[in-house]
C-alpha cells in the first residue's frame, strides 16, 4: 500500500495537537481530578508527577519509536521488528477498543450534560438528575450513539484529514475554556482550602492504594501500553525529533491533569462540598457548584464543551488503533473498517450503560459490567501492557537499531539515552511488576 494511501501527518505540530488530543481526555479532566479527591489529594498528585517522570516519557517514546520503525498498525509493526511479537500489538488492540466501548458511555453523558446547561434545564437536585439519567433504559444509549456517531465520522475522514484537523480545531478551545474555568474556580471565595489540598502534599496520607491508583491513571492518562502511540507514530515521517514531542504530549497532558485539578477542587471546596464523591464528583457536585454561580449556565456549558472535545479527541485515537489494523493487517478499506467497527462497538457499549439501570447486578467478580472493564483494563491490561512494551524495547529489539530509531540515526542529541534505555530496561519493569502483582491480589 502506498504511504498516500495509509495516511501521513500533514505537520509536525498536527501530529503533536492529535497525539496530545489522544492523551489529554476524560482521563485527565474526570479521572484525576476525583481521584485526587479520593486519594488524599497532594499526596496523590506527587506520586502521580514522579511517575509520569519516571515512567511517561520514556514509555510513550518507546511506543512511537516501534511505530515509527514498523510503519504500520500496532500489530505489524510490534511483527515486523520481531516475529510473534505482534500479539504484544494485538493485546493493545483489543484493550483500546473494550476502553472504547465504555468510555463511549460517559462520551454520551457529556453530551447530555453539555445540552442540559445549553437549555437551561440542569435541575438543583443534580443527584436526582444525574441518577434519574443514567439508570433509565433509551436515553444514555440515545446520547451514546451520537457520541460514537461523531467519533467514527471524525475517525472515517483519515489521519490528516479529519483526525488531526478535528484536533487542531478542538485543542486550543479546550486550552481556551479550560484556563477560564481555573480562573473562576480559583477566584471565589475560599478557594485557597481546595488548591492547598490538591496541592500540598500530606505525606502521611500515601498509601499501597494511593500509588497503585496513580500508576494505574498515569498509563491511562497517557494513553500508554495500548499501541495508540504505536499507531500514531507510524504516520510519521523520519525527521521528526521523537524526543521532543514525547517530551511535549507528557507535559501538555500533565499540564492539563493539574489544570482540571484546579478547575475542580477549589471549587468544590468553595461551597463546602467534599471531594471524595469519586466518578460522580463531575456529574453531580459540580454541577451543584455551577447551579449556585452567577452565569452558572454559562460556565457549566463551556466547562463540558471543553469536556467534550477532550473525549472526542481521545475515542478518536482509541478507534484509529483497531481502524488501522484492520486497513494494514486485513486489508480492509477505511469506510468499511470504521461503519463494522462502529456496529460492535455500538453492541458492545450496551452492558455497559445499562450497568448504572436495568443491568445492574455485581455478577462479574463482585462487580457490574461497567466497572469491571474498567478494572480490568486500568489494572490489568495497561500494566501488561507496558510491562511487555518495555521487555521489548529492552531485550528483544536489537539495541543498536533501538538507539538509530530514537535518535534519528544519530542526528539528534539525546544526552538522556543511556538513562532512558536503563529505566525501560530495569527500572520501570520492576515498578509496573509489583504494581501487576498488587492489583491481582498477590503481593
Ligand atoms: N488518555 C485518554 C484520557 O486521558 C484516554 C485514552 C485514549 C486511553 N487512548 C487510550 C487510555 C489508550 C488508555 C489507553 O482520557
Amino acid at each position: 500500500m502506498s504511504k498516500e494511501q495509509r495516511g501521513n501527518w500533514g505537520s509536525s505540530v498536527g501530529f503533536i495537537l492529535a497525539a496530545s488530543g489522544s492523551a489529554i481526555g476524560l482521563g485527565n479532566l474526570w479521572k484525576f481530578p476525583y481521584q485526587a479527591g479520593r486519594n488524599g489529594g497532594g499526596a496523590f498528585v506527587i506520586i502521580y508527577l514522579a511517575f509520569v517522570i519516571l515512567l511517561g516519557f520514556s514509555l510513550i517514546l518507546g511506543e512511537m519509536a516501534i511505530g515509527r520503525n514498523g510503519k504500520k498498525d500496532g500489530y505489524s509493526s510490534y511483527e515486523h521488528l520481531k516475529k510473534g511479537w505482534g500479539k504484544v500489538g494485538l493485546l493493545g488492540i483489543i484493550t483500546s477498543f473494550i476502553i472504547l466501548s465504555y468510555y463511549l458511555v460517559i462520551g454520551g453523558w457529556i453530551i447530555k450534560y453539555l445540552v442540559d446547561f445549553l437549555t437551561n434545564q440542569m435541575t438543583n437536585d443534580t443527584t436526582v438528575h444525574f441518577n434519574s439519567f443514567i439508570s433509565s433504559d433509551y436515553s444514555p444509549i440515545l446520547y451514546l450513539v451520537l457520541f460514537l456517531v461523531t467519533t467514527s465520522a471524525i475517525v472515517l475522514k483519515g489521519v490528516s484529514g479529519g483526525i488531526e484537523k478535528a484536533s487542531k480545531i478542538m485543542m486550543p478551545f479546550l486550552f481556551i475554556f479550560l484556563i477560564i474555568i481555573v480562573i473562576r474556580s480559583v477566584t471565589l471565595p475560599n478557594a485557597m482550602v481546595g488548591i492547598k489540598f490538591f496541592l500540598q502534599p500530606d505525606f502521611s496520607k500515601i498509601t499501597a492504594e494511593v500509588i497503585l491508583s496513580a500508576l494505574g491513571q498515569v498509563f491511562f492518562s497517557l494513553s500508554l501500553g495500548m499501541a495508540i502511540m504505536v499507531t500514531y507514530g507510524s504516520y510519521l515521517p523520519a525527521n521528526t525529533n521523537m524526543v521532543k514531542s514525547s517530551f511535549i504530549i507528557a507535559l501538555l497532558d500533565t499540564f492539563v491533569a493539574l489544570l482540571a485539578g484546579l478547575a475542580i477542587l477549589p471549587a468544590v471546596f468553595s461551597f463546602g462540598y467534599e471531594p471524595t464523591a469519586g466518578p460522580s464528583l463531575m456529574f453531580i457536585t459540580l454541577p451543584k457548584v455551577f447551579e449556585q454561580l452567577p452565569f452558572g449556565n454559562f460556565f457549566g456549558f463551556i466547562f463540558f464543551l471543553l469536556v467534550l472535545f477532550a473525549a472526542l479527541t481521545s475515542a478518536v485515537s482509541l478507534l484509529e488503533v483497531s481502524v488501522a489494523y484492520l486497513v494494514d493487517k486485513r486489508k480492509f478499506d477505511r469506510k468499511k473498517a470504521v461503519i463494522f467497527l462502529s456496529v460492535v462497538l455500538f453492541i458492545l457499549a450496551l452492558p455497559s450503560s445499562l450497568s448504572f439501570g436495568r443491568f445492574h447486578h455485581k455478577i462479574f467478580f463482585g462487580q457490574n459490567f461497567f466497572d469491571f472493564l474498567g478494572y480490568l483494563t486500568d489494572n490489568i491490561f495497561l500494566p501488561l501492557g507496558g510491562l511487555l512494551l518495555c521487555i521489548f524495547i529492552g531485550f528483544v529489539w536489537d539495541k543498536k537499531e533501538v538507539e538509530a530509531e530514537v535518535t534519528n540515526n544519530g542526528k539528534i542529541k539525546f544526552v538522556l539515552l543511556k538513562t532512558w534505555l536503563f529505566l525501560i530496561k530495569y527500572i520501570i519493569p520492576i515498578i509496573i511488576f509489583c504494581i501487576l502483582l498488587k492489583s491481582i491480589g498477590i503481593l
